[in-house]
């Protein structure tokens, strides 16, 4: 089975520039709202096929982010029943349109393990990522690894500046979550949590009631898109100051609805019962808050509210 394809031809001297970077940053949550200039096509390797993702909750995570992770991703095939409100779904079909002209890309959980007993130490450094991803490849060696950190767990590389991450190791990419809530929630859980630089803007309630749990969403979103797009480096992308890697969300930081500016997340929902803020609903009527997505057809991002 092939599982990644040149989607469209296109040779771009960036590429080999591009390869240079190791590791690449999903720089979310930063209280901006300014839009990048075009992301590029650069003709690379993107998904084909559908995704299969072998999840490891890697320390002691609580039932309310494992549950609102795996909510997200049930619900990115799920169709709305007619509901006024946004779905995941329309927003995970905005992604789906990277690759597919019309078909959503189908998602599926293939394995989930845990490590509750902090096997590798709490910190993890880029030799533990790698053998974290071979674990969790183990029996599905198509699978995209989904790494999520505990609260307690630094991972390197990340609430500087990033607050996710995903690369690729011998081929195969993955995705890793930090987890903000204790470790960097002034950089990595707005809008949910006062910013620690940029506009103060105003702090919103987590649709799950879990700071750590919904800026987790955002950043598996962000990962999921970048994936889908930029596998390899070589896709989606464009690149910014610093040799950053600006890609499918990081083009459009810090906005979840129409009318964001700078530390304003632009027009959200909030539910009456819990005062939770939110933008799109998926599997049982579960809330999320999910990030704009730069759109390629209109060149220009796009919410789902
Ligand atoms: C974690 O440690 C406990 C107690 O030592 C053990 O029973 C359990 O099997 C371990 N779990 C994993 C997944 O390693």
């Amino acid at each position: 089975m092939e599982l990644w394809g040149r989607i469209s031809a296109a040779p771009h001297g960036l590429l080999a520039l591009s390869l240079l970077l190791l590791l690449l940053a999903i720089p979310n949550a930063t209280a901006v709202a300014e839009p990048a200039s075009a992301l590029v096509d650069h003709g690379g390797e993107m998904l084909k096929g559908n995704l299969d993702l072998s999840i490891l909750f890697y320390g002691q995570l609580g039932r309310i982010q494992k549950n609102a992770l795996r909510a997200f991703l049930k619900s990115l095939n799920q169709n709305a029943r007619g509901g006024a409100e946004p779905s995941v779904s329309s927003w995970w079909h905005m992604v789906s349109s990277y690759v597919h002209n019309d078909k959503d890309i189908a998602v599926r959980v293939v394995q989930q393990y845990v490590d509750p007993n902090y096997t590798h130490g709490k910190v993890m450094t880029r030799d533990f990522i790698k053998i974290l991803v071979e674990k969790a490849l183990v029996g599905f060696p198509h699978a995209v690894p989904v790494i999520v950190a505990a609260r307690d767990v630094t991972v390197e590389g990340l609430c500087i500046g990033r607050c996710s991450e995903h690369g690729d190791i011998d081929g195969k990419p993955y995705v890793i979550l930090g987890n903000p809530e204790t470790e960097c929630p002034g950089a990595c859980a707005w809008p949910f949590h006062k910013a620690d630089y940029g506009p103060a803007g105003p702090v919103l309630k987590p649709p799950s009631g879990d700071i750590g749990a919904d800026a987790m969403v955002i950043s598996l979103a962000s990962g999921l898109a970048s994936v889908v797009s930029n596998p390899f480096r070589t896709g989606l992308f464009q690149l910014g100051h610093k040799s950053s890697v600006i890609e499918a969300t990081t083009a459009c930081p810090g906005m979840f609805g129409t009318g964001a500016t700078p530390g304003y997340t632009g027009k959200v929902s909030v539910d009456i019962r819990t005062g939770g803020a939110y933008n799109a609903v998926g599997f049982k009527g579960k809330k999320f808050l999910l990030p704009a997505l730069w759109n390629p057809k209109t060149e220009s991002c796009w919410t789902v509210m």
